[in-house]
Order: structure tokens, then C-alpha cells, then sequence
């Protein structure tokens, strides 16, 4: 197969270029994130590591859209995010990303297929298109009989893949989480990593975050942040072995 040479090389799907992000703290300085460099390709499944406050959610919340940073470039899927702001800026998250972030739950008072069709709302898809899509998000994380249902008559690992099935509904480019496992028992917890794990295999781009050395070991790449750099960035199974 023959390539096209003069192309600029835009096929990684996440590029981050010397991103730093800064906050003035009266007279200090937080360098949340100072200078990452960090390129992610389609169907990657990287996991970012370090100690409370390294500055994983100050990159996650850049990847995900949620902020911008002080300085440098974030381009995704070939886009420049770093420097869109307000409403652009929650367009691109609605159409390209998927969040599973702990924080981020389903809400009581609607019922999971409201729940899983919400960001689809905000995407802009219309009425029939967001049932359709939800319901089949729905399927994929075996929860299509329990569409009625209010969160509170889900089992705690029902609503995490309700959760799931949010994230999954508009088939973003990206799935985030931020410590996805960090409420769950391990058994729940286990099957969400397996769950992500096959999503992964299936050829979806997945970044997550923890502070869990278990949880990092089910991704295929390891990025580790200290005082908001990288101080490495290695195949899981490198990373097995530095224990
Ligand atoms: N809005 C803010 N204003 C000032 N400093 C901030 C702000 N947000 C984060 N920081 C600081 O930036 C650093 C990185 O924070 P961040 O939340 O990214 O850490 P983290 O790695 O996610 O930690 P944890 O594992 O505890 O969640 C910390 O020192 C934090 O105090
Ligand atoms: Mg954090």
C-alpha cells in the first residue's frame, strides 16, 4: 500500500505538546502539569500513574476537554483543543469523548436510558437517534432489560456499567476515567477492568487514571507522573517488572 508523503503525520489520536498548567497561589507557584509531552494512538489503553497530586486529573480534565491548560499544544484527532474555550470546547468533549469518572454518577431522578441518552442530548443528536443509540449502548453492557429502572434499583456494579454505557452511547473517540475502581469492591471493581480491557480489545482508545498499582497493570502502557511530569512511560509488562 502506497502512502501519501506529504501529509502532515496527524494519525495519533492524542497529541500534547509541553503542556503546562499553572496556578499562581499568592506568591507560589503550582506546577500541576509542567511541560508533559505525550502522544496517544487509536486504540491504545494507557493507564497514568503517580502519587496525590502529581497532577493526573489537572492532565485528565486537559484530555478530557475540561480545561485548558496555561501553555502548550493539545491536539486531538487533529484538532487544536488547547486553545477553544466555553461552548466549543463542551462540543468537542459531547462528540469525541466518553467519561467514566467516579464522581461523575448517574442522576436518581431519571431513569438509566434518560441517564445513558444525556450526553447524547448535549451532542445534539435528536429524539429517536438517541433512544436507538442508548439502548444499544445499553446491550453492550448487558443492561437492556433494565432500562426503566431508577440508579437506586441497580446494583452498585449495574451502575457503574450504566455509567459505562453513558460513556460508550455517542461511540466517542476516547474513553476517560478517572479512577474508575475507586468506589467499587473488588469484584465489581474486576469486572469493570475486564470490561474496559475488552472495549480495549474491540479497538477502543482508553486513558485512565489511578493511584492503584492492580488497576494500571490491566492497561497495555504505563505513563508515570511525578510533581506534574513524566517521569515514565513503559509497556505494562516493563512496568510489571519495576515493582
Ligand atoms: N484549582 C487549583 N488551584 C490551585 N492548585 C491546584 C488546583 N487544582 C490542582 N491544584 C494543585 O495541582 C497539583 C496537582 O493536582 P491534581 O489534582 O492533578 O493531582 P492528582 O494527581 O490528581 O492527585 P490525587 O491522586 O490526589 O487525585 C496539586 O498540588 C494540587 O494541589
Ligand atoms: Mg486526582
Amino acid at each position: 500500500m502506497q502512502e501519501k508523503v506529504n501529509e502532515r503525520k496527524t494519525n495519533h489520536l492524542i497529541e500534547l505538546i509541553d503542556i503546562k498548567k499553572i496556578y499562581q497561589m499568592g506568591d507560589t507557584e503550582v506546577r500541576a502539569n509542567d511541560g508533559i509531552n505525550l502522544t496517544i494512538d487509536e486504540g491504545e489503553f494507557v493507564a497514568i500513574v503517580g502519587k496525590s497530586g502529581s497532577g493526573k486529573s489537572t492532565i485528565m480534565n486537559i484530555i478530557g476537554a475540561l480545561d485548558i491548560p496555561t501553555s502548550g499544544q493539545y491536539i486531538l484527532k487533529g484538532q487544536d483543543v488547547s486553545k477553544i474555550k466555553g461552548d466549543e470546547l463542551a462540543t468537542v468533549r459531547n462528540k469525541m469523548i466518553g467519561f467514566i469518572f467516579q464522581q461523575y454518577n448517574l442522576l436518581p431522578k431519571q431513569i438509566l436510558l434518560e441517564n445513558v441518552e444525556l450526553p447524547l442530548l448535549y451532542a445534539g443528536y435528536g429524539k429517536k437517534q438517541r433512544r436507538e443509540m442508548a439502548m444499544e449502548a445499553l446491550k453492550t453492557v448487558g443492561l437492556e432489560d433494565k432500562w426503566k429502572n431508577y440508579p437506586n434499583q441497580l446494583s452498585g456494579g449495574q451502575q457503574q456499567r450504566g455509567a459505562v454505557a453513558r460513556a460508550l452511547a455517542g461511540n466517542p473517540s476516547l474513553i476517560l476515567a478517572d479512577e474508575p475502581t475507586g468506589a467499587l469492591d473488588s469484584r465489581t471493581s474486576k469486572e469493570l477492568l475486564d470490561f474496559l480491557s475488552k472495549l480495549n480489545e474491540e479497538g477502543n482508545t482508553i486513558v485512565l487514571i489511578t493511584h492503584d498499582r492492580n488497576v494500571a497493570e490491566q492497561a497495555r502502557r504505563v505513563v508515570g507522573l511525578k510533581d506534574g511530569k513524566i517521569i515514565y512511560d513503559q509497556s505494562v509488562e516493563e512496568y510489571r517488572k519495576q515493582a
